[in-house]
């Protein structure tokens, strides 16, 4: 079965395609230097952008890896969380695409997509356990196969990503800047003791990251730092002060997420698999220490590679891919699901399907 994916959530357009021998492969745009020069996402932008790349890509792609398109199975499309406009796009396309080669579509759930992910490099046993942490989520799940996903903690606030990406905008770093915090952290010595693991005043395993922002605007406010040239970023050239102030922010981040783990491990000490997926999964502190973790747990670890972590379409393919296989697919007229709200699990019975 070979099915192609199509991601168009937020601000990458990216198409992959699943096919039985070669796995998975893909093609991203990022429009991040777009959206850089506002310091964050422009939603309107993001659509419009996604409209005039994704055929390109696609054609591109299609060529490119010696694909007729007549032998295409399945359409997986990103379904939603994600922004409206953008995730309309690409469904549209998918739509489009669906009923002009008779094929059925997947509507696939990208919070879902991110985690399979880690299948890119083995299989994942379940049941596992699934941190998401990414720039507009953190969530934590209690995996119970490929589409058994139960939610045991959420971020009530910002998102681990969206911490990152706020405090690197306090210390004038560049845009998105989660890795340039990493890079720095890499380069300077945390103070454990400098900043307060946000949120772990509770039994629960939920987070909240927006009161460490705060912390952070107040030290920055309250200490005389220099004041990083944003376009001109040399790690040689950034002050060690504020190589040490992304060590410690790093570290306290780091550290929550690994505490709220460790009491999701605690309620289902049946897990087998410990997965983190999304954006953050690319800091090198997360891989180091949840690998350190999962191993001092008995737990396989899975993390996908770098190119991965981020939004790709070769994940919705692979995801697509896994929900067709079961003989499932999504009714033509599925709506696009926006940021905040829960993803039905509403397939149908694939009319196309054989086993
Ligand atoms: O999964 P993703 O590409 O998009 C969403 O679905 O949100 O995640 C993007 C997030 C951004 O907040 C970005 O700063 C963060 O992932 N990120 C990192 C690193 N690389 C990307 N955060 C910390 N360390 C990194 N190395
Ligand atoms: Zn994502």
């Amino acid at each position: 079965m070979i099915c192609l994916g199509i991601e168009t959530s937020c601000d990458e357009t990216s198409v992959g395609i699943w096919r039985p021998e070669h796995g998975v492969r893909d093609v991203v745009h990022s429009q991040v230097p777009m959206h850089a020069v506002f310091g964050g996402v422009v939603p309107e932008l993001a659509s419009r952008e996604h409209l005039r790349q994704l055929d390109g890509l696609m054609q591109g792609l299609v060529r490119d890896e010696n694909i007729d398109l007549g032998d295409l199975d399945v359409i997986a499309v990103t379904r939603g969380p994600g922004l409206l406009g953008a995730l309309l796009v690409g469904i549209a396309y998918a739509k489009s695409l669906a009923m002009a080669l008779d094929v059925p579509i997947v509507g696939v759930n990208h919070l879902q997509a991110h985690l399979l992910a880690c299948e890119f490099e083995a299989p994942i046993e379940y049941p596992a356990l699934g941190l998401l942490v990414s720039g507009g989520h953190t969530h934590l799940y209690w995996m119970r196969d490929e589409l058994d996903f139960q939610l045991v903690g959420r971020t009530l606030d910002d998102a681990a990503g969206e911490a990152f990406d706020k405090i690197a905008k306090l210390l004038n770093l560049p845009y998105p800047g989660g890795k340039y915090i990493d890079i720095l952290a890499g380069h300077g010595t945390a103070d454990p003791r400098l900043f307060t693991r946000p949120y772990l005043n509770n039994s629960n395993c939920d987070f909240s990251f927006s009161g460490l922002k705060t912390a952070v605007a107040h030290y920055v406010a309250g200490h005389d730092l220099p004041r990083i040239d944003y376009a001109q970023f040399q790690v040689d050239m950034i002050p060690m002060v504020i190589k040490d102030l992304c060590a410690s922010v790093n570290l306290t981040i780091v550290q929550t997420l690994l505490e709220k783990t460790r009491r999701a491990l605690d309620a289902h000490p049946g897990a087998r698999t410990l997965c983190v997926a999304g954006g953050v999964a690319a800091n090198s502190m997360v891989r180091r220490e949840f690998f350190d973790f999962a191993t001092a747990h008995g737990l396989k670890f899975l993390v996908p590679g770098q190119n991965y972590c981020g939004d790709n379409g070769a994940m919705i393919a692979y995801t697509g891919q896994r929900i067709a296989a079961r003989g499932l697919a999504s009714a033509l007229d599925f709506e696009a699901i926006p940021r905040g709200k829960p993803v039905p699990n509403d397939y149908i019975v694939n009319p196309f399907f054989k086993e």
